[in-house]
């Protein structure tokens, strides 16, 4: 978690650091800081809250020139969200200042040991362990900052993405990475540091992401030299050419990036299939596939990892891997997985699921995965990440860039590639038959058109209404079956994630095990009662919420009129395969959340305590 930033070169560098901040509030919000050095001095503003709070407080504060400088915001661990542990943080004699994402987990050994000989601290962080042990090793050992910042990571235990500045050497920057990502931008005569490209894409496309383990001094005068942290050895770096552009990340016309990316949506899954799947010669083309078939193939069972909606796409996937392909699936949560020393063979496959790639639990499970021989195939929407480095193969999803934290359409990308995948397997072994192949293919490839239909202003408007009515409700109950119930508990978490009301998705037929216990006049029910998938099973589901005064808003197939009689509020949605009514079912969810989190006066893409990217277990 938590975003970094560093300017070095001939612009002012405020500016571009705060504007990259914003870009990377995605990360973590809970306070801010910035570094900048005017040629003679280090001015250092510091806050908590946003990105704006940060500006007011350098406006009081600081003179913004220097045409070097780092920031910081910062999703806590070590430390509550106040000023004082907010990023940077400097070194004793005021000579080092540092930012750090990730965590130095033995701080406290260290700390004590810096402590005995005569540093203090002001924070509670790890961070400012980290910048007084650099400093300690630089004037111990006599020498320069790079060698300081690699001696003292050598004695590190933990994760950590950390950008360093000397007022002794104000030409260079000491970048670093072990488990959390950093990029380097290379301009003309500039160069930018961050926690991905975001930040500095309007100024420049060519791009190193650093790997793990390697550390860079980026200098005015004569580049980015890359090493290793652990062997020093020198590395020729990789300088990547970027695909994103300006357009992607902003809001382009809407009031939140949430619902930019929901209306996103048929785009973003025509994107996903575009190239893989041929609906009209019967193909489904993907390399990472493709290139192993065999070990899907021969797979005993298939594992998913993942975390959060990431896990609910996962979830999906086991109902159509196991129906379409017949291979047993599991679906873990990559932090219970990593931790339980679960069984893992040569004979199995393991699919990982990330849009950020960065995930720190995800990333784990993956690592435990390959020791132990299974093949690793990773689903990730960021290009280049952790996660799509660290897996055997696997597909990206090809979202765009998905900045609202409340995650939409990196879910139904998820869910479009593990489809493509699950129907290529099908056709392979032979369990589908070659006109339902075809068949599914064809409604696959219709999926967008149906997404656009599900986003008309005429739907909108009418969740709008509905959101009114039980906008200011205290508990919400999700209910789906098969398919559909993933679609739940996807439900339920966008509702809490950005309403922060209390909502529980359940396995409809297991309403009866317990949550009927709720339902009352006061509880609005959300249904997905979709004409294909136990139908009539979902409708007595109803009618037992129905009979207790439970409000029923039913996510029903087009032309509906049996749910729709019993509900209070139906939503349409047109008809498809069961297998992809996911596909449209969540979309009614998540404009549901959206809008009873606006008029609740929620911060939509930026929740309260949550992050886009979690790079801590
Ligand atoms: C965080 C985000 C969620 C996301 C989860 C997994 O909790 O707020 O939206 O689903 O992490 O993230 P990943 O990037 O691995 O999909």
């Amino acid at each position: 978690m938590c975003g970094i930033v560093g300017y070095l070169g001939h612009r002012e560098a405020y500016p571009i650091i705060v504007k990259g901040l914003k870009r990377l509030e995605y990360r973590g919000y809970d306070s801010a800081g910035i570094a900048l050095f005017d040629g003679s001095d280090l001015k250092v503003a510091k806050t908590k809250g946003k990105v704006v709070d940060l500006e007011e407080r350098a406006a009081q504060e600081i003179t913004k020139d220097g045409t070097i400088g780092i920031g910081h915001t910062r999703w806590a661990t070590h430390g509550v969200p106040n000023d004082v542990n907010s990023h940077p943080h400097y070194s004793n004699s005021g000579e080092l200042v540092i930012i750090h994402n990730g965590i130095i987990e033995n701080y406290e050994p260290l700390k004590k040991e810096l402590i005995n000989r005569g540093y203090t601290f002001k924070s509670d962080t790890d961070t400012e362990v980290l910048v007084n042990l650099i400093e300690d090793v630089k004037k111990n050992e006599e020498v320069k900052l790079g060698k300081a910042v690699q001696i003292a990571l050598n004695q590190v235990v933990g994760a950590y993405a950390i950008a360093v500045f000397d007022k002794a050497k104000p030409d260079e920057i000491v970048v670093a990475r072990l488990g959390s990502p950093l990029a380097i931008g290379i301009g003309e005569n500039e160069f930018f540091i961050a926690s991905d490209a975001s930040p500095f894409i309007e100024y420049t496309n060519k791009t190193i992401y650093l790997e793990d383990e390697e550390m860079a001094v980026v200098r005015l005068a004569k580049g980015v030299k890359v090493r290793k942290i652990h062997d020093d050895s020198l590395v020729d770096p990789y300088i990547q050419e970027l695909q994103l552009n300006l357009e992607q990340i902003e809001k382009g016309g809407y009031d939140h990036f949430m619902l930019k990316e929901i209306y996103e949506q048929p785009e973003a899954i025509k994107d996903t299939y575009r190239g893989r799947l041929l609906a009209d010669e019967g193909i489904i083309r993907m390399a990472g596939v493709d290139d192993n078939i065999q070990k899907f193939l021969n797979a005993d069972r298939i594992i998913v990892v993942a975390c959060g909606t990431s896990w609910h796409a996962g979830l999906v996937a086991e109902y159509i891997f196991e129906n379409l392909a017949r291979v047993p699936v599991e679906v873990e949560y990559a932090s219970e997985f990593r931790y339980r020393n679960p069984v893992i063979t040569k004979k199995d496959v393991v699919i990982a699921i990330s849009q950020s790639g960065e995930t720190a639990d995800t990333l784990a499970a993956i690592k435990l995965a390959k020791q132990n021989g299974a093949f690793v195939f990773g689903v990730c929407n960021v290009v280049g990440s952790s996660i799509a480095r660290e897996t055997d193969a696997g597909a990206y999803t090809h979202a765009g860039p998905e900045i609202g934290v409340a995650s939409t359409k990196a879910f139904t990308t998820q869910i479009t590639i593990l489809s493509l995948i699950a129907l290529r397997l099908g056709e392979a072994k032979g369990t589908l038959s070659k006109s339902d192949y075809h068949y599914y293919l064809r409604e696959l490839e219709l999926i967008p058109e149906k997404v656009a239909q599900t986003l008309t202003e005429a739907t909108n408007q009418h969740i709008i209404t509905i959101s009114e009515e039980y906008k200011d409700a205290s508990n919400f109950l999700y209910l789906g079956r098969g398919y559909n119930f993933p679609v739940a508990l996807e439900g339920a978490l966008k509702l809490k994630e950005i309403s922060y009301i209390h909502a529980e998705g359940y396995p409809a037929a297991e309403m009866k095990h317990g949550p009927i216990a709720l339902i009352d006049e006061q509880m609005p029910v959300v249904v997905i009662a979709t004409r294909k998938g136990h139908y009539e099973k979902v409708v007595s589901n109803i009618q037992e919420i129905k009979s207790r005064a439970g409000k029923i808003i039913a996510v029903v197939t087009e032309g509906d009129q049996a749910v729709k009689e019993l509900s209070d509020h139906v939503i349409e949605v047109p008809e498809t395969f069961e297998a992809f009514t996911p596909l449209l079912t969540t979309i009614p969810l998540q404009l549901l959340s959206y809008h009873i989190a606006v008029m609740r006066g929620c911060n939509v893409d930026q929740p309260r305590n949550l992050a886009k990217s979690v790079t801590v277990e």
